[in-house]
């Protein structure tokens, strides 16, 4: 019988999980199929009974479930507990969940493969955003004593969220305040989902440094290209995309997917839709 999976979230018709997933299926061999499932904030719980009573292997979660989906969870791995948020759900034999938070490894990586070096510590970074997403970057940049500031259009949540950032004082602020912070950093995370609805952050003269939005495709564009002609090195999230999917993967399978065969298919898919 065919297993379900998929990812939850709004809103979710953008995403391109569902290529990653249904390539690796087909590269595997595996009789399931990964579906983009509509859910709007406050409906997760009554997604996730209806999905446990169906043949579902897991799903993803994203915005702007993911710190629900930790707490709906049955237990947690220790990452996706220290970090408070989760993306990848599955369904135990009991039909309870378990949660696993794959960006923060997804994250790394895809930063270390940006910076090509493993050595941040000379680094200076600016975060921008303070939610899921940003708790999971919080928690990766944790492993090393980095220069961090975090702004956030709701400043008490960054203030919360340097606290968590335990290898060194990370400074916080509100997002109107960006201008100030954006000049002496060394790279700009954006985690906000301000492409979403079109607002952009002037980014200034980039002088080769790094702009690193993790979102993809149309919410990710009009920032990219904008940063681009300030003369940032720009990248999008679709390796930090790739990479926390194969995680996922592996988390549901136990195997190794191919994720450069699935970055390229992505690639493919988003020119195509341009
Ligand atoms: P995710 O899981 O992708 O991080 P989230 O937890 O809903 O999603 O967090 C969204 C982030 O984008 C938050 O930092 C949010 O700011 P608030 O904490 O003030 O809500 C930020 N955000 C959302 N829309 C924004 C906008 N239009 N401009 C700036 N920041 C925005």
């Amino acid at each position: 019988m065919t297993k379900l999976l998929g990812v939850i979230g709004d809103p979710i018709s953008h995403s391109l999980s569902p290529l990653i997933h249904n390539g690796w299926l087909r590269d595997f061999g595996f009789p399931a199929t990964y579906e983009a499932m509509h859910v709007p904030g406050g409906q997760l719980s009554s997604a996730l009974e209806s999905l446990a009573k169906r043949d579902t292997v897991g799903v993803n979660v994203t915005l702007p479930h993911k710190l629900e989906a930790l707490a709906l969870a049955k237990t947690a791995s220790a990452s996706a507990a220290k970090i408070g948020a989760a993306n990848t759900l599955t369904l135990q034999q009991d039909k309870s969940w378990t949660a696993d938070n794959t960006d923060a490894p997804g994250f790394m990586s895809s930063l270390r493969d940006a910076l090509q070096t493993n050595d941040l510590s000379k680094e200076k970074v600016l975060l921008l955003g303070a939610g899921g997403s940003a708790r999971a970057v919080v928690y990766a940049l944790n492993e090393q004593a980095i220069d961090l500031t975090i702004l956030n259009r709701t400043p008490s949540k960054a203030v919360s969220l340097s606290n968590e950032f335990t290898n060194a004082k990370a400074a916080f602020g509100d997002l109107s305040q960006y201008k100030e912070y954006i000049e002496s950093a060394t790279i700009v995370i954006n985690t906000t989902s301000g492409g979403y609805s079109g607002d952009i952050i002037d980014t200034g003269p980039g002088n080769g440094r790094l702009f690193y939005d993790i979102s993809y495709g149309a919410a990710a564009k009009a920032q990219l290209d904008d940063a681009k002609l300030n003369g940032w090195r720009v990248r999008d999230g679709l390796n930090m995309l790739v990479a926390q999917a194969a995680e996922s993967f592996r988390i549901w399978f136990g195997e190794e997917p191919d994720r450069i065969l699935a970055l390229k298919r992505c690639q493919n898919a988003l020119e195509a839709a341009e």
